[in-house]
């Protein structure tokens, strides 16, 4: 595994890739209501990209159709938008990759579409709060397996499950570098712990559920769904390790 670091000039421009990122998650969160399709949200998202000078790094990657991924309710991740309209009571998960000047930023957040069940109400919040237990880990010198602890502890402490099949990674030049972050420690991950250091560029994702954790993929060979079809939810961001901590590239 070869983590790379990025010098203090690929991380600016990072910060430029992540600030699209931003950018465009802020205006799905303003679109996103009762009636807008997802295909609307990429239409405007993808138009915001390019405005900005950055590429939809989504589009065609292995064959991904479209430049952002939206995944409603029982879909965890890689939901394809298309004509399907928001309903009150929805949850929407937005993950959109920017490249910009050869590099890339990715994140993620959950909206809620209008008002929404109690239930689904903590899955947001516990999974951002998740997020930011793992950012809050993250500085030069811990170990990486302390990112995939705190949230998994965090998640489980809460009654919720977290997915296994799908992993947070290193970016930079690509949008998936080593290493991978799981969402939960296995003996796999602490053989393979890995120390962070300064300039180490981590896409951290925790997926998480009502129900468990096992997913199943759809017939368009994309959008996974929890296999007992309860809700799930998904918070990303685009982090660079510093000297004591960890700074946001996708705020
Ligand atoms: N954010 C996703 C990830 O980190 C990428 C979506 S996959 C794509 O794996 F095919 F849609 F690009
Ligand atoms: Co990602």
């Amino acid at each position: 595994m070869v983590i790379k670091r990025k010098s203090d000039r690929e991380i600016e421009i990072m910060r430029s890739a992540g600030r699209i990122v931003a950018g465009a998650l802020a205006m799905a969160r303003e679109i996103a209501k009762e009636n807008v399709s997802t295909e609307d949200l990429n239409t405007r998202l993808e138009r915001y990209v390019l405005q900005k000078g950055g590429i939809p790094v989504f589009k065609g990657y292995r064959g991904y159709p479209k430049s952002i991924c939206t995944s409603v309710n029982e879909e965890i991740v890689h939901g394809i938008p298309d004509q399907r309209k928001l309903r009150i009571g929805d949850i929407l998960s937005v993950d959109i990759g920017v490249e910009f000047n050869k590099y890339v930023a990715d994140a993620a957040i959950t909206i809620p579409i209008g008002e929404i069940s109690e239930e689904a109400r903590s899955l947001l919040q516990v999974c951002e709060e998740s997020l930011n237990k793992a950012i809050e880990k993250v500085s030069a010198n811990n170990k990486l397996s302390e990112i995939s602890r705190s949230i998994q502890e965090y998640v489980e402490s809460k009654g919720l499950s977290v997915i296994r099949d799908y992993t947070g990674h290193g970016i930079g030049r690509q949008m998936h570098e080593d290493p991978q972050i799981p969402n939960f420690v296995s003996k796999e991950l602490l053989r393979a712990d890995e120390i962070l250091l300064q300039g180490m560029a981590l896409a951290i994702e925790p997926m998480i559920c009502v129900g468990k954790y096992d997913t199943e993929v759809l017939k368009n060979k994309w959008t996974v769904v929890t296999k007992d079809r309860k809700l799930s939810a998904h918070f990303e961001h685009t982090v660079v390790v510093t000297e004591n901590g960890a700074e946001i590239l996708t705020i």
